[in-house]
């Protein structure tokens, strides 16, 4: 079953439109083999991963650019943890914290925060302004030998990653949690707009591969773990581009 929890804009999606805006404003060549794979003939080959350079290039120029920047984690965001956060002085692990924003806000709640980031870019730049929270690159959690988290927040990073990568992320969360912990993961939805008119779809910002979140459901179990609460949907329109698309978020704890 699922919840929705949030819908502040949700237009009516155009998708044959919006690839022809993509088009026509952002990236010619990539979008033109999108429209054809999708609308023409033939299928799209891309599966151009990202690595730590897209990341890197991402975070050299001005954050307030990036759709996932701001200064503080989205309502939606913090309400969703909020409410799965109800304990004191937790320990946290904020994986693929990009900006720090989640990070900081969790700081600032008095929890004890671990944030870890791919982009070696972000981190530089986030250790430079002194924040509340300790800072780590990773490129997997499996680089993290800090174990015995309350809880692992996981936002934007999981849909950046195969499904065989997703599948060792949650292997190495699942051993980094105390009994009682929980592992919070966002990450694109079957129904995301881009998906359904892009199956195999292109980031925008990134040009790289991305995938949904959905199949997780089914490995969760195999690795000692349950889905603690139904997962939700969040509807928002993405800064920026100014589409609409949606987030699954997982609540995972062991079973
Ligand atoms: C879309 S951004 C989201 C950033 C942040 N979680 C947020 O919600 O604002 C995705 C982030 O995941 C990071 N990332 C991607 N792959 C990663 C990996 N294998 N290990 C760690 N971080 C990764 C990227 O560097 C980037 O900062």
């Amino acid at each position: 079953m699922i919840n929705k929890v949030f819908s502040p804009v949700f237009t009516k999606y155009n998708p044959i439109k919006q690839l022809r805006d993509y088009e026509k404003a952002y990236m010619p060549a990539v979008c033109q083999t999108h429209f054809q794979a999708n609308f023409g003939s033939g299928e799209i080959n891309e599966e151009i991963r990202s690595e730590k350079q897209t990341w890197n290039k991402q975070y050299e120029g001005d954050w307030s650019m990036l759709p996932w920047a701001g200064e503080e984690p989205t309502n939606s965001e913090k309400k969703y943890i909020d409410r799965f956060l109800t304990g004191k002085n937790q320990k946290i692990l904020e994986y693929g914290c990009g900006t720090g924003k989640m990070a900081s806000y969790l700081a600032s709640q008095g929890h004890d925060v671990l944030a870890a980031e791919y982009s070696d870019v972000a981190v530089k730049k986030i250790k430079s302004t002194n924040p509340p929270f300790e800072i780590m690159e990773a490129s997997a959690p499996s680089d993290i030998k800090d174990k015995n988290f309350d809880m692992i927040t996981c936002i934007g990073v999981f849909h950046h990653q195969p499904p065989e990568v997703q599948e060792e992320f949650l292997k190495s969360f699942s051993q980094m949690i105390t009994p009682d912990g929980q592992i919070i993961i966002m990450g694109w939805d079957d129904t995301d707009p881009e998906f359904v008119a892009m199956p195999k779809r292109i980031s925008k910002q990134t040009k790289t591969r991305t995938w949904t979140i959905n199949h997780l459901e089914n490995v969760i179990p195999k690795y000692g773990l349950r889905i603690k609460n139904p997962p939700e949907l969040i509807n928002f329109t993405e800064i920026g581009w100014n589409a609409d698309r949606i987030l699954r978020c997982y609540v995972i704890e062991r079973s």
